[in-house]
């Protein structure tokens, strides 16, 4: 795909220099003929139009479509056998993110080992999202009710941003998936420590804010491993801890943020389905430290 989009792109450019050239040609001889007049220049104009205006694009298209055949058929349409199989799906504003072989249920973060293909099944479970981190060089839409695959491998390791590419929506710029390629040892690492549910917090403030979650409704949209809540409307928040923004992107995850959104998650993104918990200060601060153990 690069390939053809440099051969795009010097193609483009041979053409406008043809045509910028022609130009002020165009224009320098009918300056210096301005003097004498009715000489303008209308020896062979069909010339131009014959050659500029078919002869050259045909060459080009033709060029380019046999390019994009070319990579067509050199791009994979099969999954290869040692791929690592990876579900996204979009929602307004938010992506969830499943690997299927090990049942991590994640939100907002991809992690992907280097030098191994990966198979992306993507979905959507509202409207038309699109998958797209340039660096890795894939664009796809998340499609509701039609599974598109997306085979990625990233050469290097590196920290990305997938940006949804599709209008989704009044946050549709707030829908933004960290993307973090690492090598295969620290993306089992990274594995394993989202297979094991957090301990339970210790008596204390951590273990009341267990209780306000349960009873403040949190669990009928969010799910935490290892306890009752299994809400799957809303991100799952087993290791919400660890994660570095808020609102896919939206503010960074800090205590006081965290505060905020769960207050009034309008006032922080709006437009999000998640409705603001009525909370006394004591429930907050006890819900708070709960969350803050979900590593
Ligand atoms: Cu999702 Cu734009």
């Amino acid at each position: 795909m690069a390939d053809l989009w440099w051969w795009m792109l010097a193609l483009g450019v041979a053409v406008f220099v043809v045509f910028c050239v022609a130009l002020a040609l165009a224009l320098w001889r009918r300056r210096s003929q301005s003097g004498s007049e009715g000489g303008a220049d209308n020896r062979r104009p069909g010339r131009w139009i014959v050659w500029g205006g078919v002869v050259m694009p045909v060459l080009v298209l033709t060029l380019v479509f046999g390019l994009t055949v070319r990579a067509m058929t050199a791009t994979p349409g099969e999954v290869p056998p040692d791929a690592l199989a990876v579900e996204v799906v979009g929602h307004q504003w938010w992506y969830e993110v499943r690997y299927p072989e090990s049942g991590v249920v994640t939100a907002n973060e991809l992690h992907l080992p280097v030098d191994r293909p990966v198979a992306l099944t993507l979905t959507s479970a509202d409207v038309i999202h699109s998958f797209w981190v340039p660096e890795l060089g894939g664009k796809m839409d998340l499609l509701p009710e039609r599974p598109n695959t997306l085979v990625l491998e990233a050469e290097q390791s590196g920290e990305y941003l997938s940006r949804c590419a599709e209008f989704c929506g009044i946050q549709h710029t707030k829908m933004v998936m960290q993307v973090v390629a690492e090598p295969a040892g620290e993306f089992e690492g990274w594995i394993a420590d989202r297979t094991r549910p957090p301990a339970a917090p210790p008596a204390g403030p951590a273990a009341q804010g267990r209780e306000v979650f349960a009873g403040a409704g949190c669990a009928s949209c969010h799910a935490i491993q290892g306890t009752d809540a299994a809400g799957t409307s809303g991100p799952d928040l087993t290791h919400l801890a660890s994660r570095s923004t808020l609102g896919a992107g939206t503010v960074p995850n800090t205590g006081d943020r965290l505060r905020e959104w769960i207050t009034d998650p309008h006032a922080v993104k709006e437009g999000v389905k998640m409705p603001g918990a009525e909370l006394d200060d004591e429930q907050m601060d006890a819900l708070l430290a709960y969350l803050a153990t979900l590593r």
